[in-house]
C-alpha cells in the first residue's frame, strides 16, 4: 500500500498537481477490487463535481483511507458487503458542499448513488438499500449491528485521527472496529466492559455526540 504526503515536491506547483494526479492514481488503485465498479469513471465523475478541496480533510485521501480500514474489517470474516463498503468509501462524502458540519451531507450522498448505480456500478436492490442507509446516516452518530452498515460507519470513524480525533472502541459497531481503535488508544479491550457489550446493549448512547460531523 503506498501513500503519498502532500509534502512532496519542492515548490508549491510541483506539489499542487503531482498530488492532484496520485490522489486519482491512488483512487484508482484502491477501489479496483470490486469488478462492479467502473473505478476511473466513478473517481472521474467525482474529481470533476466534488466541491470542497480533493486534497482536503474530506478528499480522496480520507475516502482511500475508509476504504483501506473497511477492507481490514471485512477482512476479518465479520459478514460484511466489501462491494457495498468499497462504494461507501468513495461515495459518502461527495456530496459535501464545505469541509464543515455540512448539515445533510449524507442525505445527499444518498439520492446521488439512487442515480449512479446501473452506469457507474452495479448493485443488487439490497446492496442499494444498505449503501443508502450507510450513506444516509453516517454522519449521525448512530451505531448499527448490520456488519455491512458499522463496517462502514467504523471504517469512516478510524480515520477520526486526520482531525487530531483519536477513534473510541466504544463508538465501533463491529469487533474488529472496536479492536483496531483499542489499539490506537494504547488499551486493552479487556478494561473496557461497556466496548465490550453489543451495540444494542452498549451504555454509551447510541448516538454518539461530537462525531456526527464527519
Ligand atoms: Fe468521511
Ligand atoms: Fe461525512
Amino acid at each position: 500500500m503506498r501513500y503519498i504526503t502532500a509534502s512532496q515536491g519542492t515548490t508549491t506547483t510541483d506539489r499542487w498537481i503531482p498530488w492532484a494526479d496520485a490522489n486519482l492514481r491512488i483512487m484508482s488503485d484502491l477501489v479496483a477490487t470490486s469488478r462492479r465498479i467502473k473505478t476511473r469513471e466513478l473517481v472521474a465523475l467525482l474529481r470533476e463535481t466534488f466541491v470542497p478541496s480533493w486534497h482536503d480533510i474530506h478528499g480522496a485521501s480520507h475516502w482511500a483511507r475508509v476504504r483501506l480500514n473497511a477492507m481490514r474489517i471485512c477482512s476479518s470474516g465479520n459478514g460484511a458487503n466489501a462491494h457495498v463498503c468499497e462504494l461507501f468509501a468513495l461515495l459518502h462524502d461527495s456530496q459535501r458542499l464545505d469541509d464543515g458540519e455540512c448539515p445533510g451531507h449524507g442525505a445527499r450522498a444518498a439520492s446521488f448513488i439512487a442515480t449512479l448505480n446501473g452506469k457507474y456500478f452495479d448493485c443488487t436492490t439490497r446492496e442499494l438499500d444498505q449503501l443508502m442507509e450507510a450513506c444516509s446516516l453516517h454522519s449521525d452518530g448512530f451505531l448499527s449491528d448490520c456488519p455491512t452498515i458499522g463496517t462502514c460507519w467504523d471504517a469512516d470513524r478510524l480515520d477520526l485521527g486526520r482531525v487530531d480525533i483519536t477513534p473510541d472502541a466504544r463508538y465501533m459497531s463491529t469487533e474488529e472496529g472496536r479492536q483496531l481503535a483499542s489499539r490506537l488508544h494504547g488499551f486493552s479491550l479487556d478494561d473496557d466492559e461497556d466496548a465490550q457489550r453489543p451495540v444494542t446493549d452498549r451504555r454509551t448512547p447510541a448516538r454518539v455526540r461530537g462525531l456526527g460531523r464527519y
